[in-house]
Formats: C-alpha cells, sequence, structure tokens
C-alpha cells in the first residue's frame, strides 16, 4: 500500500485515543483503505505530560505547524478556537484534508473553514463535533439531504445529562456529579461549557444548520444552562411524574415580523413526562430526535462524551477522507482483502 502521512494536533481525552487505534489497528485500517495512514507525529504543549494511553514518544512535538506541513490529513482535537482555527486554516490552505471534534471552532467559524476547504477542494469532516459516537452529521449532511428536515429535539451534552441523571437518581448535588463527571472525561477542561448550556448551543448551532440548509450563527441560539437547578427540584419533578433533561430544540417556524420562513434554535432545561423516549437517555449519553417530512420521526442514540467513544467518530471521518485520496480503493463500506469467514447460521445458537 502507498501511505498517507496523518498530523494529530492534541492528543488529550480524545486525541490519545485516536492515535492508539491508529498504531493498533494500523493493517486492518490500510485494508479499509487501500493506503497505509502514517501517523506522523502528534503536536501539543507539553510532549512530557502524561497521556491516559502510552504512544511512542517520538511522535510528541510542540511545533504544530511543521507537523502540518506535508500532511495529507490533519486530525484537529486540540478543542478552543485559537490556535486551532489559525492551524486549520493552515492545513487547508495547504491543501491538506481536516479532521475535527472541535464544535467551538465550527459553531463560531464553520463557514470560514468551509470556504476555505471549497477553495482548493480539499475535505473538511467533524462527525466528532456533534455528540461523541453518535453517527449524526453525516445522516443529516447526506442521508437527509433530499428530506425536508421539520424539527430536532435533542440531549448533546453528556456532562449535563450525566449530572441531572445523577441528580434524579441519587439526590446528590450539581457539584458532586459534576466532579464525577469530569472524572468520566466527559466535560470539557472549563466545564463551565457544559453546564452553562455553552456546549449544548454550539452543537445545536451545528445541527441546525445542517438540518436547515442555512448558517444559524451561535449567537442567535437561545441558551440556558442548568446551573440554577436545585436537587431539591429534581426530586420535585420525579414526584410529578418528571425528568429535567437540558435540550436542544430546532425548528422551522414563521418570522412574525416578515411572515417569511425562518429558523429558531433554543438550549434550556425542559421537563420531560418519564414515558418520553429522551427521559430513558441515562448517564453521558446523547441522543438527537430528528423529525423529517418523508422519513418521519428518527431517533439517534449512544455516547455522547468519552475519548474512545468520540475517537470512533474521529477515525470514521478519517477512513471516509482518506478513501477519496485512494483511486481504485474499497469503495464505501467495500472490503479490500478476503474478510471474516461467513458462518452456516445453522451451525450457531442464537439468542437475545
Ligand atoms: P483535552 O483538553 O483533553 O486535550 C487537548 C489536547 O490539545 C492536549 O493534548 C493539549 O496538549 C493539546 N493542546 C491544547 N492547546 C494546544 C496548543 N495551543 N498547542 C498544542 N497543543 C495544544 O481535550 P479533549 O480531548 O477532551 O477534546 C478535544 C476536542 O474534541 C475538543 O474540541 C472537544 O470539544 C472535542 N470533543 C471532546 C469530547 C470528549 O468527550 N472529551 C467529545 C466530543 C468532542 P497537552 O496535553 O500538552 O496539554
Ligand atoms: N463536554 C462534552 C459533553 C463532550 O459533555 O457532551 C462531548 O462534546
Amino acid at each position: 500500500y502507498r501511505s498517507l502521512r496523518v498530523a494529530l494536533l492534541g492528543a488529550g481525552t480524545v486525541g490519545s485515543q485516536v492515535a492508539r487505534l491508529l498504531i493498533d489497528e494500523a493493517d486492518e485500517l490500510a485494508n479499509r483503505v487501500g493506503a497505509r495512514l502514517e501517523l506522523v507525529g502528534i503536536a501539543v504543549r507539553d510532549p512530557d505530560a502524561p497521556r491516559d494511553t502510552p504512544l511512542p514518544q517520538e511522535l510528541f512535538t510542540t511545533d504544530a505547524e511543521s507537523l502540518i506541513l506535508g500532511a495529507d490529513i490533519v486530525i484537529e482535537l486540540m478543542g478552543g478556537i485559537e490556535p486551532a482555527r489559525t492551524f486549520v486554516l493552515q492545513a487547508l490552505g495547504s491543501g491538506a484534508d481536516v479532521v475535527t471534534g472541535n464544535k467551538a471552532l465550527l459553531a463560531t467559524h464553520g463557514p470560514e473553514l468551509a470556504e476555505a476547504a471549497e477553495q482548493v477542494g480539499a475535505q473538511l469532516a467533524y462527525e466528532a463535533a456533534v455528540a461523541g459516537a453518535i453517527p449524526i452529521i453525516r445522516p443529516l449532511r447526506e442521508s437527509l439531504a433530499g428530506d425536508r428536515v421539520e424539527r430536532i429535539l435533542a440531549i448533546v451534552n453528556g456532562t449535563t445529562n450525566f449530572i441531572l441523571d445523577r441528580m434524579d437518581s441519587t439526590g446528590t448535588s450539581l457539584e458532586n456529579a459534576l466532579a464525577t463527571a469530569t472524572e468520566l472525561g466527559y466535560a470539557e477542561a472549563d466545564p463551565t461549557a457544559d453546564i452553562g448550556g455553552y456546549d449544548a448551543a454550539q452543537k445545536a448551532a451545528i445541527l441546525a444548520s445542517l438540518a436547515f440548509h442555512t448558517t444559524v450563527p451561535l449567537a442567535s441560539v437561545h441558551r440556558e444552562g442548568i446551573t440554577e437547578i436545585s436537587a431539591a427540584e429534581v426530586a420535585a419533578a420525579a414526584d410529578a411524574g418528571y425528568v429535567v433533561k437540558l435540550l436542544a430544540i430546532c425548528g422551522r417556524m414563521t418570522d412574525p415580523d416578515t411572515g417569511e420562513d425562518a429558523v429558531s434554535v433554543r438550549v434550556h432545561p425542559a421537563l420531560i413526562p418519564r414515558t418520553h423516549p429522551l427521559a430513558s437517555v441515562r448517564g453521558g449519553n446523547n441522543a438527537v430526535f430528528v423529525e423529517a417530512e418523508a422519513a418521519g420521526p428518527l431517533m439517534f442514540y449512544g455516547a455522547g462524551a468519552g475519548g474512545v467513544q468520540t475517537a470512533s467518530a474521529v477515525l470514521g471521518d478519517l477512513v471516509a477522507v482518506a478513501r477519496r485520496h485512494v483511486v481504485g480503493g474499497p469503495g464505501l463500506g467495500d472490503s479490500a482483502h478476503a474478510g471474516l469467514p461467513v458462518l452456516d447460521i445453522g451451525k450457531v445458537t442464537t439468542r437475545y
């Protein structure tokens, strides 16, 4: 196989798992792509800092700019706006494809990045930016592109869902539950982004932009976090048969001033009846409930945060992006090699 040079920016909760999987699964990934994905370096702030998983020390550098030069694909998992924005623009400007999980960057500079990619024919993929491991970006961008999405109801922040679930099931305080969510790797470096609803608002802006084929500025997303929610309120909701969830609600509406079609996007705590499907989303999980005109209701559910879970979405983007480099390589979902043996179903016992 030929090699594609992959540069990784960031080796924190998500980046370290992406690096580990790229190294451990190198042969399998090469078979799926039709090219080897060669991890040429990892840019971090402190190369000597302890990592969540052992990684070859010689890969680490503090010189992100040099690493980006000559890369075919750049994976940005540093987070934040700067210097991530500058590095992503530099990568796209050099013709490299970019995979990122950075919703803060996409929600504030998405159009600028998309234009930079378009100008040079590069790919910009960001499945990990919304709802961690759950495939939702590609379904909205591609699978539902011919339908008309009417509304999205979503739990898109794992930290707040974990906190509210803990408060509901154990009666603990918001502070205690947040400490556990941080230990589990769900929370952002600054958890204000989670509990203040900022993280969910960024994700809602990305979802609504894709679903309604428009640009939703972050500033136009109505946002309330969960900081004012007390254990007593969660208990009172439970007594009344409800559960408190931080919801992102994106829908079509008519502009009351102009009478024209418009979009409204809001994030706030909501009372949900315990019988509603979204009430069963527990712990750090997320769910995105999409109502489309032709498809009807669709529910996407799973791990919304966590290092290895989110790494799955990043690697999925990487494989998809890399496949487009390989003329004559395996097509979408095809296998480049003979694959696993197929059992005669009569020989196995199936039981659920
Ligand atoms: P972390 O804070 O755990 O890791 C950030 C990494 O980036 C660290 O390795 C850090 O280096 C490096 N870094 C930060 N700033 C710089 C800089 N200026 N120059 C060089 N390296 C830098 O973040 P996460 O892994 O949690 O998140 C990464 C991205 O993925 C974010 O955009 C986040 O929003 C997104 N995301 C995270 C999820 C999660 O569950 N954690 C889920 C979905 C998306 P050093 O280690 O030396 O400090
Ligand atoms: N802090 C985020 C969350 C990580 O809790 O959902 C995933 O984007």
